[in-house]
């Protein structure tokens, strides 16, 4: 049996907000509830959670899921999957201890970048968020090879041809230069697979280091590599909103 998933029948009930675990003991042995069409008049049932069919009534009821959402500095050599088929160490793995709800990674961030990843059990955030048609700002914080020219800058900005898409336009500016290196920030409004580091392959600059520090206006900040927090409740609100693509 799947023990994780299996409930006493009346706790079922109070978490799908029919009544109290007394009031619900009640209803059942009044034989208004069935357990896969089948009516239930005695105390002691189990059902599981995600697969039984309740009904109090005849009408079917469903737990209200409370909705997590939380922001996680991905360190680099983590993958940003629930699993891994090589067995590395997951986005999942680091938070798995304190966070007991199924929840999974917004969108990706390659093996060896860093930075700002959403987590969720929220469908529809999840669907809105990476959903391309939204257009959510991605700022990254790049380490590059060289220093690029003004002209690269803007061939970055218009749009670049990669493989067989042309990137959309995006923000480039050169924040640090180095001996061999700099420091560019990148803003980009799509998710396509390794993207920027394609991007400034493309203009001759490829990438040393790669962090996410922003999606929208929300920020990692001061967040620790490994750490993860709730994000607020302003925040939760301001990404709902952007990933309806109500702005
Ligand atoms: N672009 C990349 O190239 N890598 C990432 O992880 C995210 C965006």
């Amino acid at each position: 049996m799947d023990k994780q998933n299996t409930i006493r029948l009346q706790k079922y009930m109070a978490l799908s907000g029919v009544a109290s675990r007394r009031k619900s003991e009640e209803i059942i042995l009044q034989g208004r509830v069935k357990v896969n069409s089948q009516t239930i008049r005695t105390l002691g049932v189990k059902v599981n959670q995600q697969k039984d069919k309740i009904e109090v009534d005849g009408k079917e009821i469903k737990q209200k899921q409370k909705k997590i959402y939380i922001m996680l500095n991905k360190p680099v050599a983590v993958v940003s999957t629930v699993n891994d088929q090589f067995n590395r160490e997951t986005v999942i793995d680091l938070i798995k201890n304190e966070i007991k709800e199924r929840i999974y990674p917004v969108g990706r961030l390659d093996y060896d970048t860093e930075g700002l990843i959403l987590l969720t059990n929220d469908g529809e955030f999840t669907n809105g968020i990476t959903h391309p048609k939204h257009h959510i700002d991605k700022t990254y914080i790049a380490v590059v090879k060289g220093i690029p020219t003004e002209l690269e800058k803007q061939r970055f900005a218009k749009g670049l041809k990669i493989e067989d898409y042309k990137t959309a336009p995006a923000e480039i500016e050169v924040v640090k230069t180095m001996d061999r290196s700099s420091k560019i920030k990148i803003t980009i409004h799509e998710g396509k697979n390794r993207q920027v580091r394609k991007m400034c392959e493309a203009i001759g600059h490829p990438v040393i280091k790669l962090k996410r520090v922003a999606i929208g206006n929300v920020h990692l900040a001061h967040l620790h590599s490994g750490s993860w927090r709730h994000l607020k409740s302003e925040e939760v609100k301001y990404l709902l909103k952007e990933s309806r693509g109500t702005f």
